[in-house]
């Protein structure tokens, strides 16, 4: 018997929610969105994060991060405004509809304070990567007043829960529940097939997407992408499930030639495809 507390997203789902701006929109009605990610070390990820936002349709993208990291934004997306964090306060870089934060970040003193940083605004704030690495130290930083929105693969939520990560690949669904019960926040589960799973709603299952999204970077696209959609006005739930779905398409759309056959995908291109699907 199918499961009545769980829900697949068609593309029809996610074309209703997602925004389109109107005639008297402006960029910051659109959506502000704040990515703080990327260290001197970890590049990449900043860019990609970015890169997610920029092609998702953000109205702004502001980024705030380390020197070197800043930098790679400024060269790759020149839509961005770029902030060079030098301590654990976001004050300086403007107002932001929702934050994400994670990515390439570090898990050092100076990203943890950070990270205390960015989760006392009072905004909605997505938490990936070297982020969730953080609050499994500390839980008590999701104590907020804004929604959060966590969104590990099993690895990551292995550390949040501390269950062994094979223990959450043979349970996905049980595991994505019990997160959302014990974190109280919405929490996506990435992996072969994605679970968006929220307090009181039915855990969504995305099947969008394809194996070759098993490359390094596809998940900080996926960031911006869910970001944006928070700081359009999406609530956590809605962003992480057509963030999944867009990503998955994306996916699809750039390993398939026009031969019908498929091949490997740069997490770029999983950026520079957004706009197609969206179209579609
Ligand atoms: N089929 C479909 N989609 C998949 C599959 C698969 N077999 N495997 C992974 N994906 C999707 C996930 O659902 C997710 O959207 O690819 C994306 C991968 O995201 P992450 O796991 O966050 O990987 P990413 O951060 O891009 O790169 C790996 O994570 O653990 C760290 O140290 C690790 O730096 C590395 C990074
Ligand atoms: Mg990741």
């Amino acid at each position: 018997l199918p499961d009545p507390d769980v829900a697949s997203l068609t593309d029809e789902d996610v074309a209703d929610l997602l925004p389109t701006p109107e005639a008297e929109s402006d960029k910051y009605r659109r959506g502000v969105i704040g990515i703080v990610a990327g260290s001197d070390r970890f590049t990449g990820a900043a860019v990609l994060s970015v890169g997610g936002a920029v092609r998702a349709g953000a109205g702004l993208v502001r980024f705030a991060g380390a020197e070197a990291a800043a930098r790679q934004v400024r060269n790759s997306w020149p839509e961005a405004i770029t902030t060079v964090l030098d301590g654990p306060s976001v004050a300086e870089v403007g107002r932001v509809q929702a934050w994400v934060l994670g990515p390439g970040m570090g898990t050092g003193p100076e990203a943890e304070a950070l990270a205390r940083a960015v989760l006392a605004t009072d905004v909605p704030v997505l938490v990936d990567a070297d982020g969730l690495t953080l609050l499994a130290r500390d839980r008590s930083m999701l104590r907020r007043s804004a929604p959060t929105v966590l969104t590990p693969h099993a690895g990551e939520l292995s550390r949040l829960l501390e269950v062994p990560s094979d223990r959450i690949e043979a349970a996905r669904l049980e595991h994505v529940r019990r997160a959302v019960d014990e974190l109280g926040t919405v929490v996506l589960l990435k992996g072969s097939t994605t679970l968006i799973a929220e307090e009181g709603r039915p855990v969504r299952v995305n099947a969008t997407g394809t194996p070759w999204l098993a490359t390094g970077g596809t998940g900080d696209v996926l960031s911006g992408i869910a970001g944006t959609l928070l700081a359009a006005g999406l609530s956590g739930y809605d962003a992480a499930s057509a963030a999944a779905h867009l990503h998955g398409l994306a996916a699809q759309a750039a390993s398939t030639g026009k031969s019908g056959g498929h091949g490997p995908i740069a997490a770029m291109d999983v950026a520079q495809t957004l706009p197609q699907v969206i179209r579609s």
